[in-house]
């Protein structure tokens, strides 16, 4: 019922030349697959090349991060529009590395949020404790307070422009994957407070990704669980071949 949908979070990682050879490669391999939604999500000046460079392809240029006003004096900022008129459909927003590191607090992300949806773009809503809120037991409480004021001002039209990414902080870049069934189980919590918040209709249709670790080699396990509908990649998106092979594994058989 619900499309899979598989994106890959480059991070600051690759220069103009290295991210259109990536896709490329990508638009070659995956340009022609059915049951799968694909996107990338380059460096903010890579972004317009990308885009021009899919145009042609159902692969989608994403970002990774914008502001939440139109314009204005913010020295450095991008805006959901701009991001638009560059050639993306789908912004990821509330990353944890921009939680922890770059200022992005529940209330920031909560303006951001809607600042995307409001332009008619997609918005990647990610989530995740932190090692000690999982051992502490805490890890439902802190996606809640997360999305809670994510979510605060969306309603239920948004429902397809708008996908929850689950990426555990302890599984970023660890090698240490959620298992299956760890993953599953906030996956379900995050559909049932959905369901809460806008209603069952608008939680059965919306995608949430795992991101963490994700490999070709764990992928399959992952996505064959209910409530896990695609993957947030960062490392294994760098390369070709491994990003292929996730998204391959996550079309329905
Ligand atoms: P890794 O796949 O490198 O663990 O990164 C996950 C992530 O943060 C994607 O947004």
């Amino acid at each position: 019922m619900r499309t899979p949908f598989v994106v890959g979070n480059w991070k600051l990682h690759k220069t103009i030349a290295e991210s259109l050879a990536l896709v490329t490669e990508l638009k070659n391999a995956l340009g022609a697959l059915k049951g799968v939604q694909v996107g990338v999500a380059p460096t903010f000046v890579s972004i317009n090349p990308v885009a021009k460079r899919l145009e042609d392809s159902a692969i989608a240029t994403c970002a990774q991060d914008c502001h939440w006003e139109t314009h204005g004096p913010w020295t450095g900022e991008v805006s959901p529009e701009l991001l638009a008129d560059a050639g993306v459909s789908w912004i990821i927003v509330g990353h944890s590395e921009r939680r922890q590191f770059l200022g992005d607090s529940n209330e920031v992300v909560g303006k951001k949020v809607p600042a995307v949806l409001a332009k008619n773009i997609g918005a990647i809503v990610c989530c995740g404790e932190m090692l000690a809120d999982r051992d502490g037991g805490r890890m439902l409480e802190v996606v809640d307070a997360q999305l809670g004021a994510a979510l605060a001002n969306v309603d239920a039209a948004a429902a397809s422009k708008l996908v929850i990414a689950y990426e555990p902080v302890w599984a970023i870049g660890t090698g240490r994957t959620a298992t299956p069934a760890q993953a599953q189980e906030v996956h379900k919590h995050i559909r049932s407070r959905l369901a809460g918040k806008l209603g069952q209709a608008a939680a059965d249709s919306i995608r949430i990704q795992y991101g963490g670790s994700v490999k070709p080699a764990n992928a399959e396990a992952l996505i064959s669980e209910p409530d896990i509908d695609g993957f947030l990649v960062g490392g294994a998106s760098l390369e070709a071949a491994d990003f292929i092979a996730i998204v391959k594994a996550a079309r329905p058989s």
